[in-house]
């Protein structure tokens, strides 16, 4: 196996990419103009595409709506809209699906996000102009090694957070890796507990070589299959909304796919943690 030149993950102009649902989110909640929103946006993307050199900076995925057209969205910002909810995004990156609650109305103040990569999350308060408003805790970890039981930075969520994001983030890591990551949320979990997030996946689930390590693509059997061994080793028991979409569904534009093989697709999962 080679491992990737990452130069195909990389679109100079923005072109088509823009879509209203993150068009709503800069203009409500960081009050950027339409006019002056393709230059701050390329600005940004310059800076963040060596902090990170993943198809979500350089494919401007950052920008795709994301949960925002998931048919469950609604019922999503009613959840993490109940009184002191508490809200954590995984692999937060910039941190735009805070900001998409953030621009419904979401209280930050209860919001958390973890990445490995500091520089990203710094560079989200220059990309949607909320330095001192998104009141959002920042938790500089890598989640493979984290120690949620111990790390004090985890005890407000430790079995008491309500919404898990998880966009673009656990396909990075390979089988066991995937594993260990989701018993780390459900130790963050509690009953009646959300897990949202979607990721790409292959229709003949299979491992790949990336440059960050391996990483497993699912199709919908393998994911169910996995967390049928993540409820067993863990005691719980979730509903599982798991579904197959094309590439294209989430907003992906044809010639971002032309490094993927045929059988590509993505995974758009809504879980609950029933007991
Ligand atoms: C593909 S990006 C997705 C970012 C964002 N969620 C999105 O949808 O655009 C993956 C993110 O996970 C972070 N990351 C990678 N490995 C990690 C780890 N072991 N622990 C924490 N964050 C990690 C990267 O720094 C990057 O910001």
């Amino acid at each position: 196996m080679t491992v990737i030149d990452t130069s195909v993950w990389f679109q100079p102009e923005i072109g088509p990419r823009l879509q209203p649902s993150i068009q709503f989110v800069f203009r409500q909640w960081s009050g950027l103009t339409d006019e002056e929103l393709k230059s701050h946006l390329h600005r940004i993307r310059e800076q963040a595409w060596p902090l990170g050199e993943f198809p979500c900076i350089g494919l401007w995925m950052f920008l795709l709506p994301g949960i925002a057209a998931f048919p469950q969205f609604p019922q999503i910002l009613e959840f993490a809209r109940r009184p002191e909810s508490r809200i954590v995004d995984l692999g937060c990156g910039l941190g735009q699906d805070l900001r998409l609650l953030a621009a419904h109305d979401i209280p930050t103040e209860r919001m958390w996000a973890l990445d490995l990569e500091p520089h990203l999350w710094r560079l989200g308060f220059e990309l949607f102009r909320d330095e001192g408003r998104l009141q959002a805790s920042f938790i500089h970890a890598d989640f493979l090694e984290a120690d949620v039981n111990d790390d004090g930075r985890f005890a407000p969520l430790r079995g008491q957070t309500d919404l898990v994001l998880a966009s673009q983030f656990l396909h990075l890591f390979d089988w066991d890796g995937q594993i260990a990551a989701n018993q780390r949320i459900v130790a963050l979990s509690k009953p009646g507990t959300m897990l949202v997030g979607f990721q790409q996946g292959r229709k003949q689930a299979r491992a790949y070589i990336r440059p960050w390590g391996m990483m497993y693509y699912h199709n919908r059997d393998s994911f169910l299959r996995m967390w049928e061994t993540i409820q067993q080793q863990t005691n719980t028991r979730w509903t599982i909304d798991v579904s197959a979409v094309a590439l294209q569904q989430w907003g992906m534009q044809d010639e971002d796919l032309e490094w993927m093989p045929e059988d590509r697709m993505g995974l758009n999962f809504v879980m609950t943690r029933e007991t």
